[in-house]
C-alpha cells in the first residue's frame, strides 16, 4: 500500500522533470547561521525555472519560500536565512526541500532533496567563527582594497628586488662561480679520482 503510493509519488516527480537535487543530503545538511547552498542536476527539457521551498517532514503547515525563480540550468543557489520567518528555523533532522512550480503551485513538485538536518553551529567554532568572521567581514569591506593591494605590491616589490638581487648575485656568482667551477672541475676530478683510488686501495 504505502510503497505503491510511493511509487505512485516518485514516478509523478520524476515525470514533471529530470531535476535531482544532490545537496543539502542526509549526511551533509544546514546550518541555520548565515546562508546554505542546494545544488542540483538537470537536464535540458527541464522547468526553465523554480521556487525553492524549506519543508519540514513532521510539520506539514512548516513551508518557507526560500528563493523564486531560481534558474534551473544554474544548478546550484545559496540562500539567506528566510526573512519573512524569523531566520532559520530551529535545529532538527527532518527538513526537506522541495523545488515547486512558483509560490502560486507549491504542490506542483519538480524534485525533492533527501531529508536533511539543520544544525546550529557548535558553540566553540561559533565563538571563534565570530572572532575569525570579523576581520574576514571587515577585510573584505574597508580594508580589501588596502589588504589587496598591499599583498599585491609587497609580491611586486619583492618580486622586483629577487629579480634585481637574484639577476646581480646570478651575474656575480655564476662568472666567478662558472671559470672558478671549470677550472676547479679538472683539479677536482684528479683529486676525486686520486680520492677514490686511495680509498678503494685503504679498503683492501
Ligand atoms: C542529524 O540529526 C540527528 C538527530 O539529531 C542525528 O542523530 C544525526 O547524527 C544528524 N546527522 C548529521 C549528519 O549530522
Ligand atoms: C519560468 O519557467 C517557466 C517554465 O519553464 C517559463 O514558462 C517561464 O517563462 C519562466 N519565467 C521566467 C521569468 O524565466
Ligand atoms: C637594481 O640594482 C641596481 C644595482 O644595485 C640598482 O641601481 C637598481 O636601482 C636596482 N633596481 C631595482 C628595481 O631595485
Amino acid at each position: 500500500m504505502f510503497p505503491a503510493v510511493f511509487t505512485l509519488a516518485a514516478a509523478f516527480v520524476a515525470s514533471v522533470s529530470a531535476i535531482s537535487v544532490t545537496s543539502p543530503t542526509t549526511t551533509k545538511g544546514w546550518s541555520n547561521s548565515g546562508s546554505n547552498t542546494a545544488t542540483w542536476t538537470s537536464v535540458s527539457t527541464d522547468p526553465l525555472n523554480f521556487t525553492l521551498l524549506l519543508t519540514k517532514m513532521s510539520d506539514s503547515t512548516y513551508n518557507q519560500v526560500l528563493a523564486a525563480l531560481v534558474t534551473t540550468k544554474d544548478g546550484t543557489v545559496t540562500v539567506g536565512a528566510p526573512s519573512s520567518a524569523g531566520g532559520w528555523p530551529a535545529p532538527a533532522s527532518d527538513y526537506r526541500l522541495n523545488l515547486v512550480q512558483d509560490q502560486d503551485h507549491v504542490s506542483t513538485i519538480y524534485a525533492q532533496s533527501n531529508q536533511f538536518n539543520i544544525t546550529a553551529p557548535a558553540t566553540p567554532s561559533g565563538s571563534s567563527t565570530s572572532a575569525a568572521s570579523t576581520p574576514t567581514g571587515a577585510s573584505p569591506v574597508n580594508p580589501s582594497g588596502a589588504a589587496g593591494g598591499a599583498p599585491g605590491g609587497a609580491a611586486g616589490t619583492s618580486g622586483d628586488s629577487d629579480a634585481n638581487v637574484s639577476g646581480s648575485a646570478t651575474d656575480t656568482s655564476t662568472s666567478p662561480a662558472g671559470t672558478g667551477a671549470a677550472l676547479a672541475m679538472g683539479v677536482q676530478t684528479g683529486f676525486v679520482a686520486g680520492a677514490v683510488l686511495l680509498s678503494a686501495m685503504l679498503a683492501l
